[in-house]
C-alpha cells in the first residue's frame, strides 16, 4: 500500500470491513475459483477431509491415468439428495496420479453461480504437475474442453453417486 497519510485511518477502517466481509464466505468448504489461489488450495491439501473414493480407479474420460474424486459438504448433500441442479458453492477435487500412482495434479469443479447456464455457471480448472513447473490446463469459467463433455452428467457432474 502506497497510501499512507492523514486519511489512512479512515482507509484502514474500511479495509478492515473489507477483511471481515471476506472472512464470511471462507467459512464454507468451497475452494476460490483463482487459478494462483486454487493451486495453492490443493497443494496444502484443504480437501482432504471431503468425502471420497476409497481408491484409486482408472477415469471413464481423459484423465490421466487413475483419479480419485472428493465432493465438498455441499455438492455431497445435494447428490444424496437426487437434486438434479446443485446450489451455488458445491465443488468437486479430482486427484489425478501418473502409471506409478502417484499424485499428478488436480481436476476441479466449482459452481459459482446458483445458475449453470450451460456450463458457464461452472468453474473448472485442471493442473497438470504438482510443482511451479505445472501446466495449467484450464482456469476459468465455462472452459469448453471440461463443459462439453460434463454436459451429461447430474449438473455437470459425471461421478457414479453413491462414491465407490
Ligand atoms: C471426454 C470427457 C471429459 C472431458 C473432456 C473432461 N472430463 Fe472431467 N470427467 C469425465 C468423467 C467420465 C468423469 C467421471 C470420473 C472419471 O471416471 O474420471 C469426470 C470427472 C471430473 C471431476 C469430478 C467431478 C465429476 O464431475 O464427476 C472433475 C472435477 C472434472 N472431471 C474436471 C474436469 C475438468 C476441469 C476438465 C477440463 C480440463 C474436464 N473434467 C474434462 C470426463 C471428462
Amino acid at each position: 500500500m502506497t497510501v499512507i497519510n492523514k486519511s489512512s485511518g479512515v482507509l484502514s477502517g474500511i479495509m478492515a470491513a473489507l477483511v471481515l466481509t471476506g472472512s464470511v464466505s471462507i467459512a464454507s468448504d468451497t475452494p476460490p475459483a483463482n487459478g494462483d489461489e486454487l493451486f495453492d488450495w490443493l497443494k496444502a491439501g484443504n480437501y482432504k477431509s471431503w468425502v471420497h473414493e476409497s481408491k484409486q480407479h482408472p477415469s471413464a474420460g481423459p484423465h490421466p491415468q487413475a483419479v480419485i474424486a472428493y465432493l465438498n459438504s455441499i455438492l455431497d448433500e445435494s447428490m444424496a439428495s437426487g437434486a438434479d441442479n446443485h446450489p451455488q458453492g458445491a465443488a468437486a477435487v479430482k486427484e489425478l496420479f501418473d502409471g506409478s500412482g502417484n499424485l499428478s495434479g488436480w481436476a476441479v469443479s466449482i459452481k459459482t453461480d446458483a445458475d449453470s447456464a450451460a456450463g458457464q455457471g461452472w468453474y473448472w480448472y485442471e493442473m497438470l504437475g504438482t510443482t511451479v513447473d505445472s501446466r495449467v490446463v484450464a482456469d476459468g469459467n465455462g472452459v469448453p474442453l471440461c463443459f462439453g463433455c460434463h454436459t451429461p452428467g447430474n449438473d455437470f457432474v459425471l461421478i457414479p453417486y453413491p462414491l465407490k
